[in-house]
């Protein structure tokens, strides 16, 4: 949380520059100077509060400052009156104990340990080493993350001195990155995740059409305003463009209903979806693994004929409880990863790096990829050359079915969809990642295409699109792929 006002962007139109900054509270000024040796100062605009400011400026060359108030910090004891819930629950976290690390091993008077271990160090009113009149400034609290708060304690009904909220990544990220890895600059959390698919937004969630229904799974001030019970289109309004960052996982207030901060656990074994168009509030399940909130098929059936279903079915892949197959043939159930991994989706995709020697370093990598097998090694004495092995294995599979499908388009399929859309005679309106060249059938024409064709797809498309060609639940993976082909091979027969 910058303490003093951080510049975030000059842009420069003719005659004219815009900055925005960033800062805990008002009021700001803006001054300019000419050159940098130039020891004056110009103001360029009145006090404001707004964080962004147009200046005519008629300057080739102009250089800028924001000035704010001195930061003024209080300390967690003054919000404890008219904060009483949080304040029990936060400062029961591991961040309250934060200072005593530092006294544990000696290294409390540390002035490049002190920034953050400690609140507002540095500055007049933070922390200070060796003094008592400071001592309430210790450890990480409410205003590490909310800013200087002294104005709002005493103020509490002004608007203009309210306390910041915020839930971009880089707010965890200023104290969670790298520098305390012994192998430093081996990436920490924060770079980790900053590198991640979590931390990018795909598409605009701001539309109206999406803040809502996307929203709650790809965008973090969403899905936080959800679980808050308000509606994000009044909530967030322009502002859904945030990525799935720390506080979507982690509540920073809370450390008693799950280890580490963590909003949901992180295995459970009830199937479960969310759609994007019913009210999150009454499908919202506290307790389903925290990755299976957004992972899941997102009610995908196979009758639907407009898309192929969404990337995110792996909870459901693993339970075995998505797809369809034939009558008679008993579905495959919840894998063996699903069942004997005791953190589920984390134990694989979240391994933990313990380093000798030092107790509590223990790091649980954030880029939520699959890096390392050693968390396979308990089970698996081989685990890589089993992994690419079914992996390969299931993507040839893959492969083959859609040379089959193509096959029933191009010999089969009927007449006027064959004509029409060549080899994605099988494909859905809007086809999928298999296809390439422009759309497939539309909705009217959809009838045209055999169930069993649609049912084929609809399982080649969950397989393909779990992303783990296998491995998140193989004998699963399997049989949807044998029903795939049996279903084409009864077509390709007619
Ligand atoms: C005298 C009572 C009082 C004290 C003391 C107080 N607050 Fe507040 N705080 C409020 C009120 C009232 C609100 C506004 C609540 C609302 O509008 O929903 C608020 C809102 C907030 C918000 C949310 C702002 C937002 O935009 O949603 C934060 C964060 C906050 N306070 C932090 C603190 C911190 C940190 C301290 C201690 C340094 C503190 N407060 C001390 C009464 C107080
Ligand atoms: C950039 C911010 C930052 C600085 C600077 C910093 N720390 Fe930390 N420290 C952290 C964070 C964040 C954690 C929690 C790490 C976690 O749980 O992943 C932590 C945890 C710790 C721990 C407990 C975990 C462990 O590794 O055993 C100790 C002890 C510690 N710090 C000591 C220090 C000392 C000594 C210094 C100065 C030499 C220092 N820190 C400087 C941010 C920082
Ligand atoms: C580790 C960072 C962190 C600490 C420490 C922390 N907060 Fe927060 N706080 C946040 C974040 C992030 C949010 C927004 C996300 C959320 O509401 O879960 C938030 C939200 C809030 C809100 C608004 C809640 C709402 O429902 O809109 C208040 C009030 C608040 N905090 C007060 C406090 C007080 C008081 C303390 C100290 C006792 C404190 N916080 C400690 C990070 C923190
Ligand atoms: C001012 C620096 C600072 C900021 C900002 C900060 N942390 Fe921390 N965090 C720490 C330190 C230091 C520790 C180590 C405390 C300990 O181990 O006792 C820690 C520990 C943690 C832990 C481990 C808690 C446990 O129970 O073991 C989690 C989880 C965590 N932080 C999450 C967050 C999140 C999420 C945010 C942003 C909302 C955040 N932190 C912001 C410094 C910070
Ligand atoms: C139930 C949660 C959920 C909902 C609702 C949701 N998505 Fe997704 N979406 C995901 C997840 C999880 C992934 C990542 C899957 C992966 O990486 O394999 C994803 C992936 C994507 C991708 C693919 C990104 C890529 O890497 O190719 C796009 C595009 C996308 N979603 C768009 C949307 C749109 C548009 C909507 C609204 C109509 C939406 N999503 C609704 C969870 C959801
Ligand atoms: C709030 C929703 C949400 C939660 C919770 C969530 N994810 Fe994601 N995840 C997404 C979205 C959305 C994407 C796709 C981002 C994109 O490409 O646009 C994604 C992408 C991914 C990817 C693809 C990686 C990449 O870098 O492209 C992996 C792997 C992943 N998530 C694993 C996990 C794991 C493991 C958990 C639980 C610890 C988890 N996710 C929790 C929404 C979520
Ligand atoms: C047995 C270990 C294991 C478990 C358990 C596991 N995964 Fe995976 N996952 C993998 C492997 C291996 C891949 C393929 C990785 C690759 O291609 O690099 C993968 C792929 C993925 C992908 C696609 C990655 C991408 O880059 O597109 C996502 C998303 C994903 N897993 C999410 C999850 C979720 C969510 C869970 C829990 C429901 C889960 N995984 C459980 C091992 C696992
Ligand atoms: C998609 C969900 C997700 C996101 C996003 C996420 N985390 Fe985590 N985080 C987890 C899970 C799950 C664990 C615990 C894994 C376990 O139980 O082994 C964890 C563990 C931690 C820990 C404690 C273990 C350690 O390594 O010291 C800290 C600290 C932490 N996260 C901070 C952060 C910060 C900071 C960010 C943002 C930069 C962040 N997390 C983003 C899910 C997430
Ligand atoms: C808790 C034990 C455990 C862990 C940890 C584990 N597996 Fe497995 N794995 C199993 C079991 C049990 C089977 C089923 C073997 C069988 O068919 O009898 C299996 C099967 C597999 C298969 C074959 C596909 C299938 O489902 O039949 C692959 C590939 C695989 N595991 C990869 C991995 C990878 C990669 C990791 C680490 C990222 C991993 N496993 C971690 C227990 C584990």
């Amino acid at each position: 949380m910058p303490t003093t006002p951080l510049i975030t962007s000059v842009q420069s139109a003719s005659n004219k520059v815009t900055l925005n900054w960033q800062n805990f509270c008002g009021p700001y000024q803006v001054w300019l100077k000419r050159s940098p040796t130039d020891p004056h100062w110009q103001a360029v605009t009145g006090p404001q509060h707004s964080e962004t400011a147009t200046i005519g400026v008629l300057y080739s060359n102009a250089f800028f400052r924001v000035s704010g108030p001195s930061p003024r910090f209080a300390g967690d004891r003054a919000c404890e009156e008219c904060h009483a819930g949080v304040h029990a629950s936060a400062m029961a976290t591991r961040h309250a104990r934060a200072y005593k690390l530092l006294q544990d091993i000696g290294q409390q008077n540390n002035q490049s340990c002190l920034p953050c271990h400690t609140v507002g160090y540095g500055t007049a009113t933070g922390f200070r080493e060796n003094d008592p009149r400071r001592a309430h400034l210790a450890g990480v609290q409410c205003e590490s993350c909310h800013g200087p708060a002294a104005l709002h304690a005493a103020n509490e009904n002004d608007p203009l001195v309210r306390p910041r909220v915020e839930i971009a990544g880089q707010l965890c990220g200023g104290c969670h990155m790298g520098v305390h890895q012994p192998d430093y600059p081996h990436p920490g959390l924060y770079e980790d995740w900053a590198g991640s698919g979590h931390a990018i937004v795909t598409e605009d969630m701001n539309p109206a059409s999406r803040i809502n229904s996307c929203g709650r799974c790809h965008s973090g001030s969403s899905r936080l305003a959800l679980l808050k019970g308000l509606d994000p289109a009044v909530a967030v309004a322009g502002d859904a463009n945030i990525g799935v960052s720390c506080v979507v996982c982690h509540d920073p207030h809370q450390n008693t209903t799950h280890p580490l901060q963590l909003r949901n656990p992180v295995a459970s074994t009830n199937d479960y979806f969310l759609t994007t168009t019913e009210a999150f509030a009454s499908k919202y399940n506290p307790s389903i693994n925290l990755c299976a909130q957004c992972h899941n098929h997102r009610g995908a059936t196979w009758t639907s004929s407009g898309r192929p279903p969404h990337h995110s079915p792996q909870y459901n892949m693993m339970l075995g409880s998505i797809g369809e197959l034939p009558a008679g043939i008993a579905p495959a159930g919840a894998s063996a990863h699903g069942r004997r991994i005791a953190k589920q989706c984390v134990g694989c995709h979240m391994p933990t790096q313990e380093f000798e020697g030092q107790s509590e370093s223990v790091t649980t990598r954030h880029t939520f990829k699959v890096e390392s097998y050693q968390s396979c090694a308990p089970c698996h004495p081989f685990p890589e050359p089993l992994a690419q092995f079914t992996m390969q294995a299931v993507s040839a599979q893959i492969d083959q079915l859609k040379q089959a499908l193509d096959l029933w388009a191009t010999s089969k399929a009927p007449e006027a969809l064959r004509t029409k859309y060549g080899v994605r005679a099988w494909e859905y309106t809007v086809p999928g990642d298999l296809s390439s060249g422009g759309e497939g059938p539309t909705a009217a024409e959809q009838a045209q295409v055999p169930d069993a064709i649609k049912k084929a797809r609809f399982n080649l498309y969950l397989v393909k699109y779990d992303g783990s060609y296998g491995v998140h639940n193989g004998p699963h993976s399997i049989k949807l792929l044998d029903a795939a082909r049996s279903w084409i091979q009864e077509e390709l027969n007619k």
